[in-house]
C-alpha cells in the first residue's frame, strides 16, 4: 500500500512527533500510525514514549530539547524523516514582570529555539529529496497574545511567522509547511505548567480532535490549521481591526 495523498503519511514514511509522550503528540502519533506512518515519539519521558510508540509498532527518542546538542541528536536518530511534527512546549502563567529569568530562558528554548534547531536538521533532507512536510503546532496565543501568557504567546508567535518563511523558502520543491492553531486543549499543559484553565468558555476540545485535524491539514497541504475551526475568525479580525478585537479579548477573555 503507498503513502496516502499527501505522500508523507502512510506505509513506508517515517514521522517525528516532538512532545509525543504526552497530550497532543501522543495523539497525533495514534493517528498517523493508523494510517500507516512509522512514528518517532520524542520527549523526555522514556517510560511515557514507550506506552505511546510499543502499541504503534514506533520507535522512542529520549531527548530534553532544551539542550543545545538534542536537535542534531534527534535528527540522526530519526533517519529520513517524511514528516516533522514540532509539537513538545511548555507553559507559563503570571505577570510578565514578575517571570523569573531562567523560565523565560527555557521556556524559549522549548518553545521556539529547539523547533528552529531541529527543523534546520531535519529541512536539508527533505530538500535533496524533494519531499516533506513539516508541522509546527503554534497556539492560538501565538495570534492574539494572551495576557498572562505573554512569553509563551511570544514564543508561539515566533512559530507562526516561522511557518510563513519556510514556506517562501521550500516554496515549488515539494516540501510543505503546515501551522497548527489549537485553542484550549484537553491535556496536561495546565497542570505542568502550575495554573489550571481559568474560564469557563471556550471549552476545551480533545487532543484527538487537534490530532485529526493536524494530520488532514498535513493531507490536504493546508498552510494554517485552527481548532477549532471558528478561532479562525478572531484571528483573521485581529490582524484587520486590533483595536477592537483587543477591547473584545479583555471584556471576553
Ligand atoms: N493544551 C492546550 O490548551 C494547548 C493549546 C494550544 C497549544 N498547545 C500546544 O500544544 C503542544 C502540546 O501540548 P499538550 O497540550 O499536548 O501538553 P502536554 O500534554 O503537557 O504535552 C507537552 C509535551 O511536550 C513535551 N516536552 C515538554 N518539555 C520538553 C522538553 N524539554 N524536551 C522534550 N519534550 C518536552 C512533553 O514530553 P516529556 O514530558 O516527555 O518531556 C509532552 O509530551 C504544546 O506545544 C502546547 O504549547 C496546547
Amino acid at each position: 500500500m503507498a503513502a496516502g495523498a499527501s505522500g508523507v503519511i502512510g506505509p513506508g514514511t517515517t514521522a517525528v512527533v516532538t512532545g509525543g509522550s504526552s497530550g497532543i503528540g501522543a495523539a497525533t502519533a495514534t493517528e498517523l500510525a493508523r494510517r500507516g506512518a512509522g512514528v518517532v515519539v520524542v520527549g523526555r519521558d522514556g517510560r511515557a514514549l514507550g506506552d505511546v510508540a510499543v502499541p504503534l509498532g514506533g520507535r522512542v527518542c529520549v531527548a530534553d530539547l532544551a539542550e543545545p546538542e538534542a536537535a542534531d541528536r534527534v535528527a540522526g536518530e530519526a533517519g529520513d524523516v517524511d514528516l516533522l511534527v514540532c509539537n513538545a512546549g511548555v507553559g507559563w502563567a503570571g505577570r510578565f514582570a514578575e517571570m523569573p529569568p531562567e523560565d523565560i530562558d527555557r521556556l524559549v528554548r522549548v518553545n521556539l529555539l529547539s523547533v528552529l534547531h531541529l527543523v534546520r536538521a531535519v529541512l536539508p533532507g527533505m530538500l535533496r529529496r524533494g519531499h516533506g512536510h513539516v508541522v509546527l503546532v503554534s497556539s492560538i496565543a501565538g495570534c492574539m497574545g494572551v495576557a498572562e501568557e505573554a512569553a509563551y504567546s511570544a514564543s508561539k508567535a515566533g512559530l507562526h511567522v516561522l511557518a510563513g518563511s519556510l514556506r517562501h523558502e521550500v516554496a515549488g520543491r515539494g516540501v510543505g509547511v503546515t501551522v497548527v492553531f489549537p485553542g484550549v486543549v484537553d491535556t496536561a499543559f495546565f497542570d505542568r505548567r502550575g495554573a489550571p484553565y481559568p474560564r469557563r468558555r471556550p471549552r476545551p476540545v480533545p487532543a484527538e480532535r487537534v490530532a485529526r485535524a493536524l494530520v488532514a491539514g498535513v493531507e490536504r497541504r493546508r498552510a494554517e490549521v485552527f481548532v477549532p475551526g471558528w478561532l479562525r475568525l478572531p484571528a483573521r479580525l485581529r490582524g484587520l481591526a486590533p483595536g477592537p478585537v483587543d477591547a473584545l479579548q479583555r471584556h471576553f477573555g
